[in-house]
């Protein structure tokens, strides 16, 4: 029989319809280009050799994996359209899907605009915010020659002993309407469009991704990869419910937690992962695995890989993350499916489901980068956009020692100010993790507005700004005549299980330099936290103001807009504030918080 031409086969029709594409692909598929699909590797273990000979489906950057060091868009998009060019030669031309961690903005990439983290926009509760700034990502994202975005992470995370509490938007309900970021980063499907089926608008859109199924925020003492310990029902209530919300928006792909429920690993829970999610919620889309999770499915890591892969597998995992050690999964894999261990109706289920999304992605119309769209990569629009999310973001928790005297708004021509702290020029750590690199890192690691650039900005020309890190005595010892000081402390940037906490402690002391200067001078305390951390009594009681400004990114200017009182303040507290951490897991509910979830205050109107 003569070979068909490729042009004219049904699947490279753009008119044809999606199911009629992916059906016609399955059939001309070997197993081994089957397998390829549901490899994804990272960047570093890449190269178009890889992806002829074993016919890669996906490629993924991990956090802080850029192409080259201080790698900007274009250099990001050279390497994914490199990337795709040899997946094009492959015998039937199927285009990679290229992931990344775009989860506060395009977050790797130099230049790129850097959003609030979650748990800031949660404090917002302003969802079509949160579809705007899903809106300016995707085309920052597709820029960089990416089609996919790990985010949302809709974890809901209930102990802020968790080092992922910033991923979350806070409380259940905060996280079911924060979901919007969906629809900012596919588009909005059309009406009638049916629940659980993929959407991705165009070509300024891309998959997101509804993350980690489920309850990955829940766990025992806030432990990251931990166990989460509820009933049924409190699962479905308190952690699956924003995934209706995705499913609602034709979220195109979930990603599997590491985390277990009532000590079984999600990454082999048949049950929820494909009775729950696939079945009874009826997800169409891509269930892709975490980093490497399928090692960790066992204690000690990759005991029995084999066997991991088999349950991941037929638990309904379509897409694995391996992502380095590609040629042990696929003979794995291979050896699985040819004993029958695995069965074949599985494996064209998990392929049909990632050439649907491919499809309706439209990578195989347009498989490369529009470099039209780098001018719109860190462009005024999207940080004015960063600035409206910070100041929206903040929560002011005290604003006057007497209640009937308010202390902010600032006044902007006062004749000397201090500013003060590690937080208050550093655009690393204002970044939190998950910016550059995987756990973020200290100083002017891309381009952006310090909270004391912001000051300086904002005061008149006649104020003296006066800024220490760590003030000496001299500064403090009364004959400068400061009117006030601002003093930015918090948390050092960190990422996952780094994070993990148990004292919730700021480091560099930073409550004490709040103290001594708050003793000496009327002081705005600024915390740049992940989380609630631990504060003093005493600390509190001697600052004038205290705001959590969470990590706003690279927008400070949106802190001395509310600051300096041009804008009021609007953010409440996305989970509640412990006093002490032995009253932790504190979330909602619990009596006794020093500030309750819901709170915080107005400046101008109360
Ligand atoms: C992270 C990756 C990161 C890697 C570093 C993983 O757990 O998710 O994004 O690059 O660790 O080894
Ligand atoms: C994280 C995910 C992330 C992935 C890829 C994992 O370690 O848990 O949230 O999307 O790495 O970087």
């Amino acid at each position: 029989m003569a070979e068909t031409r490729y042009e004219d086969c049904i699947y490279k029709n753009p008119n044809a319809e999606v199911e009629l594409r992916v059906r016609d692909l399955l059939s001309r598929m070997t197993l081994k280009e089957k397998i390829g699909q549901i490899t994804q590797i990272e960047r570093r273990v890449t190269s178009p050799s890889v992806i002829t000979n074993y016919c890669v489906g996906s490629v993924l950057s991990g956090g802080g994996s850029p192409p080259c060091e201080g790698a900007e868009s274009s250099h990001w998009a050279d390497m994914i359209d490199g990337f795709q060019k040899a997946a094009l030669e492959t015998r039937l031309r199927i285009p990679i899907i290229f992931g990344i961690d775009a989860v506060h903005g395009n977050n790797n990439v130099v230049g790129a605009t850097i959003f609030p983290h979650n748990i800031g926009l949660g404090a917002t509760r302003d969802a079509d915010l949160v579809r705007r700034i899903g809106a300016a990502t995707a085309i920052e994202v597709r820029a960089s020659g990416a089609h996919w975005a790990f985010a949302p992470c809709v974890a809901i995370a209930r102990d802020p002993r968790w080092g992922r509490t910033y991923e979350s938007y806070g409380d259940t309900e905060t996280v079911c309407k924060m979901t919007s970021l969906v629809s900012g980063l596919q588009g909005d499907p059309p009406e009638g469009h049916p629940n659980g089926y993929p959407f991705v608008a165009e070509r300024k859109k891309v998959a997101a991704c509804a993350k980690h199924y489920v309850g990955d925020g829940g766990t025992e003492k806030g432990k990251n990869e931990g166990n989460t310990i509820v009933t049924h029902e409190e699962l479905e209530t308190i952690h699956l419910a924003p995934y209706l919300n995705c499913l609602a928006q034709g979220v195109s792909t979930v990603m599997a937690s590491y985390s277990s429920w009532n000590g079984d690993k999600m990454h082999t829970h048949h049950f929820l992962l494909t009775q729950v999610l696939k079945n009874k919620l009826g997800f169409k889309g891509i269930l892709v695995s975490d980093w490497e999770a399928l090692h960790r499915i066992t204690d000690p890591p990759g005991l029995n890989y084999r066997e991991c892969v088999k349950d991941s597998v037929n638990a309904g995992i379509d897409m694995v993350m391996v992502p380095f050690e590609f040629e042990r999964f696929i003979s794995d894999l291979t050896s699985l499916i040819e004993s029958g261990e695995i069965p074949m109706t599985r494996i064209d289920d998990a392929v049909e489901r990632i050439l649907r999304v491919k499809f309706i992605a439209g990578l195989f119309e347009h498989p490369f980068s529009d470099r039209s769209l780098l001018d719109k990569v860190g462009c005024k629009e999207h940080r004015e956009l960063g600035r409206e999310a910070v100041r929206k973001s903040l929560v002011l928790l005290r604003n006057g020692k007497d209640p009937e005297k308010r202390f902010l708004p600032l006044s902007r021509n006062a004749e000397k100010v201090l500013v003060v702290g590690t937080h208050a020029d550093n655009l690393g750590y204002q970044c939190g993790g998950w910016t550059i690199s995987w756990f973020g890192h200290s100083g002017r690691i891309t381009t952006g507005t310090t909270i004391l650039d912001a000051i300086k900005k904002s005061v008149g020309s006649s104020t003296e700004v006066v800024y220490e890190e760590h003030p000496s005595e001299e500064t403090l010892s009364g004959h400068n005549n400061f009117t006030y000081a601002i003093v930015a402390i918090g948390e050092e940037p960190y990422a996952e299980t780094f994070g993990d906490s148990s004292e919730l402690e700021i480091h560099f002391n930073g409550s004490k330099t709040l103290k001594s200067v708050a003793e000496k001078i009327p002081t705005l305390g600024i915390l740049v936290t992940g989380r609630p951390v631990a504060l003093e009594p005493t600390t509190v009681e001697k600052v004038e103001a205290l705001v959590a400004a969470w990590l706003p990114g690279t927008e400070g200017d949106g802190i001395a807009d509310v600051v300096f009182g041009d804008y009021d303040f609007e953010g409440k507290l996305p989970m509640s504030w412990f006093r002490t951490v032995d009253q932790l897991p504190m979330n909602t509910d619990q009596a006794d918080p020093l500030f309750p979830h819901g709170f915080g205050l107005n400046c101008k109107k109360d």
